[in-house]
């Protein structure tokens, strides 16, 4: 298994140390891995001029999975836009034509208390969203600002096809039947065409997924029902706007960014896996980051990269042991708790894998 590594920016070789700690358990156990390092973000344009250059597109390319920490960074912040690290970031993804994204949103009952909601609302929350990547508002054409009849206007046309809304729809319906067999599709079909084709089609993919249970609800119900009843849900699928929006928001019922993984799939279940927080350029070079959502993110690659749901789930059970065990980075400290480092969590989980 051949795995590009993408430190970035900031936090980003810090947390990517731990991760790669993490795999080289499974390595001295006999699992074959490879792994390559590429620049991608603002380390790679002050070394090469470009966010993510031709020698990352290669090793991106040929690898089976790309893990990345985070990019970016102020001292970045004043480039033009096509040289900026979120560019890298960008370009990779449509690169490797990463579609779909799956966020996982997991309450840990050790950190009940670092959710906004009332831990019987939220304790033991585990939920996934899918959301759709590359294609939506976000891309369709026309777009711009024009000036008609004297007047500027603003336009972004929201487009899918049956084919794009096919491929998130399996890959949706794949994670549930993996999962508790319940799928929440989100749209807008009251008011927006696309999103009527959106239902139409997941509903004809239902009669494939006979042991996965489908519904639909619009979005802003959905928005609603996320703060009101979030453990209604097991996989919720989305387009590319909605998921943006109500990814974010059920991130945020966990109430920890440091422990928040995602992966972002191709067709073929190659992957880019990197943790939902950014570069942490207030922490960075301090030791202090919570490396956690890093090596989850490398637990996800197992699974859905490599098919090795054992493994998976031996990284998560050992993130469990370790919260449970009471070793918090800063981000998730709690009076009562043992405050540890980046390289500290690193050590727990290493020592209880
Ligand atoms: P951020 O996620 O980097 O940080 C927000 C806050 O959360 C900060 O106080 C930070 O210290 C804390 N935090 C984040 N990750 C943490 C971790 N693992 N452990 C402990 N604390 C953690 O978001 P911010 O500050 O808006 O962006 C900083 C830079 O990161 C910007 O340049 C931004 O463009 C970039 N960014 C990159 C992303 C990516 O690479 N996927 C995503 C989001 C932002
Ligand atoms: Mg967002």
């Amino acid at each position: 298994m051949k795995i590009a590594v993408l430190p970035g920016d900031g936090i980003g070789p810090e947390i990517i140390t731990q991760a790669l700690r993490v795999l080289d358990v499974f390595k001295s156990e006999g699992m074959k891995i490879e792994i390559e390092e590429a620049l991608l973000g603002g380390g790679a344009v002050d070394a090469t001029g470009s966010p993510y250059p031709e020698a990352t597109q290669k090793i991106a390319r040929a690898a089976d999975a790309v893990l990345l920490g985070a990019v970016g960074g102020p001292q970045w912040d004043n480039l033009p836009r096509p040289q900026r690290p979120e560019r890298g970031l960008l370009g990779i993804r449509k690169d490797l034509n990463l579609f779909a994204n799956l966020r996982p949103a997991v309450l840990y009952a050790e950190l009940a208390n670092a959710s906004s909601l009332k831990p019987e609302i939220v304790a033991g929350l585990d939920i996934m969203i899918v959301r759709e990547l590359t294609g939506d508002i976000y891309f369709g054409e026309p777009r711009g600002i024009t000036t008609e009849n004297g007047k500027r206007v603003g336009r972004n046309t929201m487009i899918y096809d049956e084919d794009e809304i096919r491929r998130i729809g399996r890959v949706a319906f794949q994670a549930a039947q993996r999962r508790n067999k319940k799928l929440c599709s989100v749209d807008k079909m009251n008011v927006l065409e696309t999103t009527q084709l959106w239902r139409d089609v997941m509903n004809e993919l239902a009669p494939e997924y006979p042991d996965v249970e489908l519904s639909h609800m619009l979005v802003d119900n959905a928005a609603m029902q996320l703060v009101r009843n979030p453990k209604q849900f097991d996989v919720m699928v989305t387009g590319n706007i909605f998921g943006d929006i109500l990814s974010d928001e059920a991130s945020m019922l966990t109430g920890s960014i440091g422990m928040l993984p995602s992966a972002s799939l191709d067709e073929n279940n190659k992957g880019m896996y990197e943790p939902c927080h950014g570069s942490a350029p207030d922490i960075a070079g301090k030791n202090l980051a919570n490396p956690l959502a890093t090596i989850l993110s490398a637990a996800m690659m197992l699974r859905y990269s490599f098919n090795d749901e054992a493994s998976a789930t031996r990284i998560e059970t050992a993130v469990k042991k370790v919260l449970a065990a009471g070793y918090r980075t800063g981000d998730i400290f709690e009076p009562g708790t043992q405050k540890v480092s980046c390289s500290e969590m690193g050590d727990q989980v290493v020592a209880a894998l």
